[in-house]
């Protein structure tokens, strides 16, 4: 069994090779041996990637993990990312395997800090807030009735969901009257991947190949030595951990929140929304959306909208592409489903504000590189006439213990003083304004002319949208399933039983 699905491996791997985006990566999946204690009771799932995870060890236990060799384009256990530019060859495979030590109790030295270390117990979260409890914002609804997760409402996690549903094609309606440039589909996101696509990236306004923006995003903090605080990929195991801290230091962030991650943990979501944080959204499967069809572009975050919308009752006006990965194709779709992008800042000599710290839980690099790579954004950012904002991630435990045990205290005690807040705070919106249920500001996502059917039901349901109506018919469209992702997402699968030591 285990040469078996090997020699799978192996073979897929190389299919894959020059398929799968350098960045793509299963971040979004935290690690197998940690899934199955989420605070999630709907854990179900009808995936093979999931259910791995959810049939695995539970977090804190010792357990066996798989670590690919930094230099392959393997994944690793934690579902870490793809390195850029690297090779795959069939003698990286199969990993290495390695067997972690019992459960770790509190934050590692920085050098110990790497995707080998020992992890503690997931954490989950103690309040429980009952139906009609809202956050402190002028004009916010009541949550909804706690969310239950049932596999057959929703798409595959992690997958590209399907376009041929009622719900995709009810959200391509939003696109009516809106200009989408024409702009074919990058062949993975990436600038080496589709050197066409990068030597026209300014007239795409790509940001991924040479940082080109345009004036509708978001990429920093207007006021100097504003840091907008945020963390994406989660709600994971250990977001929990982070929530607590940012609470003792009185601070709050921004989440951009992976769809998938949102129907597996909703109470962790829950916590983050009442305690105060920013919801935004981030994809349902966390794939460069410009090299994904229009049609795709809309699931992937019309999923994640209604995702977010069943487990909180808000739809987030602003989202986050993966990788940073927009052009004025996927920049487009965005506003016109009512969400403003936000980025990460860029110095002007080039410098990408990226912690790195995906690449300790990749296993390419340790605590250490990461948070230098830190320090250095920050004596960046005091050059700077702006404030700005800072990659991170809350989806592995090495993540949230830099930002917890390193980033953020070394931030609050830096000088000159650095002022820490959520970036819809630090662009000096209104928290009302995030929401489309409580945001009064009418260019603010710019004007839903059709209104938004966040749940794609076919009728709409937002407070914008009280003067139209969108009745929903599937036309049958076909589905453009991208091979190259249905290949990389098998890929994925055979790691992850093999990482969980299910093979
Ligand atoms: C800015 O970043 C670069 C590259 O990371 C680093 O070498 C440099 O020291 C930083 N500048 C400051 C003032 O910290
Ligand atoms: C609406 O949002 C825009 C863009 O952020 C802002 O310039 C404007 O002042 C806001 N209007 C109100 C009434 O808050």
């Amino acid at each position: 069994m285990k040469f078996q699905v090997l020699a799978l491996f192996a073979a897929l791997a190389v299919a894959n090779a020059d398929h799968v985006h350098p960045h793509l990566n299963r971040r979004q999946d935290t690690t197998s041996s940690t899934s199955s204690t989420t605070s999630s009771t709907t854990s179900t799932s009808s995936t093979s990637s999931t259910s791995d995870s959810a049939s695995s060890p539970a977090a804190g236990t010792s357990t066996t993990s798989t670590v690919a060799p930094a230099g392959t384009t393997t994944t690793t256990s934690s579902g870490a990312p793809v390195p850029p530019g690297s090779s795959t060859s069939s003698t990286s495979i199969p990993p290495m395997t390695t067997t972690a030590a019992a459960a770790g109790t509190a934050i590692p030295p920085l050098s110990e800090i790497s995707s080998a270390m020992a992890t503690r117990t997931a954490l989950l979260p103690t309040n429980t807030y009952t139906a009609g409890a809202k956050p402190s914002f002028a004009g916010a609804p009541g949550l909804p009735t706690p969310f239950v997760f049932s596999a057959a409402e929703w798409p595959t996690w992690d997958r590209v969901p399907p376009t041929d549903s009622t719900e995709v094609q009810a959200w391509m309606k939003e696109l009516d009257g809106h200009d989408i440039p024409d702009l074919t589909p990058t062949v993975d996101g990436s600038c080496g991947g589709d050197p066409a696509a990068a030597a026209a990236a300014a007239d795409r306004g790509w940001w991924t190949c040479g940082g080109h923006t345009r004036s509708t995003d978001i990429v920093a903090c207007p006021d100097k030595l504003t840091w907008g605080v945020s963390f994406d990929d989660g709600p994971s195991p250990f977001t929990q951990y982070l929530i607590n801290y940012l609470e003792e230091k009185q601070l709050s962030a921004t989440f951009f929140v992976v769809g998938s991650r949102v129907v597996e943990r909703p109470t962790i979501l829950v916590e983050e929304y009442m305690k105060g944080h920013e919801i935004s959204v981030h994809t349902w499967s966390h794939r460069p959306l410009t090299s994904l069809t229009t049609e795709q572009v809309v699931a992937e975050l019309g999923w994640t909208r209604k995702a977010i919308k069943k487990v909180l009752g808000v739809t987030p006006t602003t989202m986050r592409p993966p990788f940073g990965d927009i052009d004025d194709r996927v920049r487009a779709i965005s506003l016109a489903m009512g969400m403003i992008p936000i980025m990460w800042s860029r110095t002007p000599v080039g410098g990408v504000f990226d912690t790195n710290d995906w690449r300790v839980a990749a296993g390419y690099v340790k605590g250490p590189e990461s948070f230098q790579t830190f320090q250095n954004i920050l004596g960046n950012a005091t050059q700077m006439d702006t404030g700005f904002i800072v990659l991170q991630h809350d989806l592995y435990e090495a993540t949230v213990d830099l930002g917890v045990g390193y980033t953020i205290p070394y931030a609050l005690d830096f000088t000159p003083k650095l002022n820490l807040v959520p970036i819809g705070q630090c662009v000096k919106k209104p928290t009302s304004d995030l929401y489309l249920e409580s945001n009064t500001n009418t260019t603010f996502p710019p004007k839903i002319a059709q209104g938004v059917d966040t749940d794609g039901d076919g009728t709409v349901d937002t407070k914008s949208g009280d003067g139209g109506s969108t009745a929903a018919s599937s036309n049958g469209a076909g589905s453009t399933v991208d091979v190259a992702f249905a290949f990389g997402s098998s890929l994925f699968a055979v790691v992850a039983a093999v990482a969980a030591g299910l093979i």
